[in-house]
């Protein structure tokens, strides 16, 4: 039997997955069992931050495997520490919670947020009396954004403003508003003294591409200050290198409160992060919250060995430099199902007229893998050391697609 058939037997079917079993990778090209090989734009999804088969994350995690790959929480650990360190240098945050993907990050600044409301609450209750305890009688919504991806987990989910990821899973997770991304006075509809947080991504990765205006970002974040709410940037598609900057909000010049990242932190192994500032954390106390694998040694020496290589070598400017080029050579597509051409650094998105997955099943095909973000949206994550020489050999095989359509 082929492993697709074997796959299908035994795995539940949560993935629509397409015909293509890979088993090896070298740089940005994957290859399949028959020995093809495929240009890939996706990284796995923005997640093999610097490509298949890097020597320095594969030194890290052989080493580390050699010393030790996993002890409990219980203890304290080298490669957990130094990478705390290093995203607090290199972060406007003061603290680090680890967990293994982006929807545990999440789920860990969800808890946070509600920590800080369930502390306000009570601060407010005993500085101003049982008059004002009683109009403050819960701090606990989050606004969360329309169109957004956070996650799967039940929370997640609930923060996911896209009702059909949370078809059939009802109910809820109470105490979730949603507002429309880019549109202050949408958010300001809702603000009262029972928010806690507003959830965003700075560019909705799943949703479609869609990057927000500078001007909202910098609006909520206004929003927060004046109301004493957090600002928590959903970065675990954006974060590590993929917009040019380490981070999103650096594009920006807006700083979140709380922060979460996953996808490229650990280069392809498993590791997801929440990053708060000190007033934020310390809402926190021992066994509020918690994970057995989080900040799994060797997890954490791949992502040491990630953010080495992209901040040591040079490589964010390549990025914008590249990103500049793919965006160039997109925009200049001549195909009139093209409508939008949009975002930053190698997270790029293209909106067609018509639904996209034709032209990715035959770009893979072609020997070139692009997945979408949404039904009309051909997305482009490639790993962030991808050439212009391997940028421009993908668009050539796209151009023949869409010549085709
Ligand atoms: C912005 C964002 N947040 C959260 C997640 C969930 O991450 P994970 O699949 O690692 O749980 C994703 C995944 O695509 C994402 O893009």
């Amino acid at each position: 039997m082929m492993i697709k058939e074997i796959a299908d037997k035994y795995i539940m079917k949560t993935y629509s997955r397409f015909s293509k079993t890979f088993i090896k990778g070298e740089g940005v090209y994957l290859f399949d069992e028959n020995g093809n090989k495929y240009l890939d734009f996706t990284a796995g999804i923005a997640v093999n931050a610097l490509g298949y088969g890097n020597k320095n994350v594969i030194d890290a995690a052989c080493n580390q495997m050699n010393k030790l790959f996993h002890t409990s929480n219980l203890y304290y650990t080298e490669p957990m520490t130094e990478l705390a360190q290093k995203l607090v240098n290199k972060s406007c945050f003061d603290k680090v919670f680890f967990a293994n993907s982006g929807a545990e990050a999440n789920e860990a600044a969800f808890k946070l947020a509600r920590k800080y409301g369930f502390l306000k609450k009570e601060h407010i209750c005993s500085n101003y009396g049982a008059g004002d305890a009683r109009r403050v009688c819960t701090c606990s919504k989050i606004i969360s954004m329309k169109n957004s991806f956070h996650g799967r987990t039940l929370a997640t989910l609930t923060l996911t403003g896209q009702s059909k990821y949370q078809k059939g899973f009802s109910p809820l997770v109470s105490d979730i508003l949603y507002a429309e991304f880019n549109n202050l006075k949408s958010v300001e509809s809702l603000i009262d003294n029972t928010v806690c947080a507003i959830f965003v991504e700075p560019i909705q990765g799943e949703g479609g591409l869609l990057p927000a205006n500078a001007d909202f970002l910098k609006g909520l974040r206004e929003i927060c200050d004046k109301y004493g709410i957090l600002l928590i940037f959903d970065e675990v598609q954006t974060g590590i290198g993929r917009t040019g900057e380490l981070f999103c909000y650096q594009n920006y010049g807006v700083e979140p409160d709380v922060l979460t990242l996953a996808k490229g932190l650990g280069g392809g192994l498993p590791i997801g992060a929440c990053l708060a500032k000190d007033f934020v954390a310390e809402c926190f106390n021992p066994g509020d919250h918690a994970s057995t694998f989080g900040g799994n040694p060797v997890a954490c020496a791949c992502s040491n060995a990630v953010l080495d290589e992209i901040t040591d070598m040079n490589l964010l400017l390549k990025i914008k430099e590249n990103g500049c080029h793919l965006m160039e050579k997109l925009t200049s597509l001549k195909c009139p199902n093209i409508q939008d051409v949009r975002g930053v650094g190698l997270m790029i998105g293209v909106e067609f007229d018509i639904e996209v997955k034709d032209v990715i099943q035959k770009c893979l095909d072609r020997g070139l893998l692009i997945i979408g973000a949404g039904k009309n949206v051909l997305r482009f994550v490639p790993p962030l050391i991808i050439s212009k020489y391997e940028i421009d050999k993908g668009i050539s095989i796209l151009e023949e697609v869409l010549s085709a359509l």
